[in-house]
C-alpha cells in the first residue's frame, strides 16, 4: 500500500519475516531503536541485530516518550555519530512509534526513519498517518510533529506473541476506525469480533480494511485540520481516562471506553438516538472486559478532559455520533449537565 504525504510517498508492505530480513541489511549508518521486550521475544530473528554499535532498547511505557527523556535519547545518537543521511529504525509498538518519530522530526533537523510495527494497534492504525505524540508533565500526547516514515514493514507473524489485553486494545482502534466509515462497517467488524481473536487470516483482513480507510482521510487532510478529525473519536475521553488512571489502562482500551462514553454523552444531550449507545456498547464493553469497574476518578477525568489539545476556549471539542449515527465534531460546553452524564457513565452504565 502506498500513501501519499506532504513529504512524497510512503509504504506500508505486509511481509512475514521482515524483522527477521533486517540482520541481512544492516549497515553502519542505520540506528536502532527497539522496544526491549521485542529484543528478548526475539533474540534468535534478530541475532546481529542486537550487537549492532547504535542499538537503544526501551520499555515500551508512556514514561519512555516524556519529553523529559530525549536529551538521553540525542546523547546517545550524537555519541553514536548520527547524520542527516543516517535511517533511524523503530522496531516496537506506539511507544517506539512516537518516540522515534519525533527524534527523526527534530534531530538535526530531519533524518529519515523505517518502522516495523509490532503491536496490533501499530499495525491496524498508528504506523499511518505521520503524526507523533508525546508527554509533557502529565500532559498526554500534548508536543508531536507530521513526520511520516520512508516506508513500514507489516509483519503479522510478530502478534502471536502480544499479550491478550494488547490485542484488544488493538482492536479498539480497529472498532474507532471501522465506525468512522459507517455503522454498516462498524456492524460487520462487530459481528467478526470472535473470529478477529481466533483467526489471523480474519484479523489481517481487516487490519488491511481499517489502514484502507485511514489512507482515505490522511491523503486529503494529513495535517487534520478537517475531515481527519473524527479520528479523534473516544480519543478525548480516552486520554482523559489514561491520565485519571495514571495510564493503568491500556491507549486502546481506554479509547474503546471512551468511544462507549462518547456515544452515551451524545444520547443524553439528545445529539444521537439511544439506539446508537445500545447498538455499539456489547461489542466495545466486550473489548474493554476486565475495566468496567476499574476506578476512573470523575474529578480528575474532568480536569484532563478540559485540558485537551482540541478543545477551544473553554468548550471541549468531541467527536460524537449524530442523528444518523455519523460522526460529527462538535463544541460541548463543559458544564454540569456534562458532569452529570460523564458521573452517570463511570457509576454504572460502563459495566451494564
Ligand atoms: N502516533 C500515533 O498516531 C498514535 C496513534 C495511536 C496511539 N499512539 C500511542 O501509542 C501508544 C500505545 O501503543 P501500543 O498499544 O502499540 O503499545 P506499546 O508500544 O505501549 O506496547 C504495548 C505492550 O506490548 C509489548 N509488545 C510490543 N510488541 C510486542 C510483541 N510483538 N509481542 C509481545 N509484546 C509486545 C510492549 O513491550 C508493551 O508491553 C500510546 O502511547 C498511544 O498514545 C500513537
Amino acid at each position: 500500500m502506498d500513501i501519499q504525504s506532504h513529504k512524497g510517498a510512503y509504504s506500508a508492505k505486509f511481509r512475514i519475516g521482515a524483522l527477521a530480513a533486517l540482520k541481512d541489511e544492516l549497515q553502519p549508518d542505520m540506528h536502532i531503536v527497539m522496544d526491549r521486550r521485542i529484543a528478548e521475544l526475539y533474540r534468535d530473528d534478530l541475532g546481529p541485530v542486537l550487537d549492532h554499535p547504535s542499538l537503544l532498547l526501551l520499555d515500551a511505557s508512556e514514561e519512555t516518550k516524556m519529553l523529559e527523556k530525549f536529551p538521553a535519547y540525542v546523547e546517545h545518537l550524537v555519541a553514536r555519530k548520527i547524520r542527516r543521511n543516517h535511517l533511524l529504525v523503530a522496531i516496537g509498538g506506539g511507544v517506539i512509534q512516537d518516540t522515534v518519530c519525533f527524534l527523526a522530526a527534530t534531530l538535526l533537523r530531519g533524518v529519515p526513519w523505517r518502522f516495523y510495527p509490532t503491536t496490533l494497534l501499530a499495525q491496524a492504525d498508528s504506523c499511518i498517518g505521520s503524526k507523533s505524540s508525546i508527554n509533557c508533565g502529565d500532559a498526554k500526547n500534548i508536543l508531536g510533529t507530521f513526520t511520516p516514515p520512508n516506508e513500514i514493514f507489516i509483519d503479522v507473524s510478530l502478534l502471536d506473541t502480544l499479550d491478550e489485553r494488547d490485542v484488544r486494545s488493538g482492536i479498539g482502534e480497529m472498532l474507532k476506525v471501522h465506525a468512522i466509515d459507517g455503522p454498516e462497517a462498524f456492524d460487520r467488524i462487530a459481528a467478526s469480533y470472535e473470529d478477529i481473536l481466533a483467526d489471523k487470516q480474519a484479523m489481517q483482513r481487516f487490519v488491511r480494511h481499517a489502514l484502507e480507510i485511514k489512507k482515505g482521510y490522511i491523503e486529503i487532510d494529513e495535517f487534520d485540520r478537517g475531515p481527519r478529525n473524527i479520528f479523534n473519536y473516544g480519543h478525548s475521553f480516552g486520554h482523559a481516562i489514561e491520565a485519571a488512571t495514571d495510564f493503568a489502562i491500556p491507549h486502546g482500551l481506554a479509547v474503546t471506553i471512551g468511544m462507549d462514553m462518547a456515544n452515551f454523552v451524545s444520547a443524553g444531550k439528545g445529539f444521537t438516538p439511544r439506539a446508537t449507545f445500545e447498538r455499539m456498547h456489547p461489542v466495545l464493553r466486550r473489548n474493554y472486559r476486565g475495566y468496567e469497574d476499574h476506578d476512573i476518578p470523575l474529578d480528575r477525568m474532568l480536569a484532563a478532559i478540559a485540558k485537551d489539545k482540541k478543545n477551544i476556549g473553554d468548550s471541549l471539542v468531541l467527536i460524537l455520533p449524530d442523528a444518523d449515527a455519523k460522526l460529527q465534531r462538535r463544541e460541548v460546553a463543559n458544564d454540569g449537565e456534562f458532569r452529570d452524564l460523564c458521573a452517570e457513565y463511570l457509576a454504572g452504565k460502563r459495566a451494564s
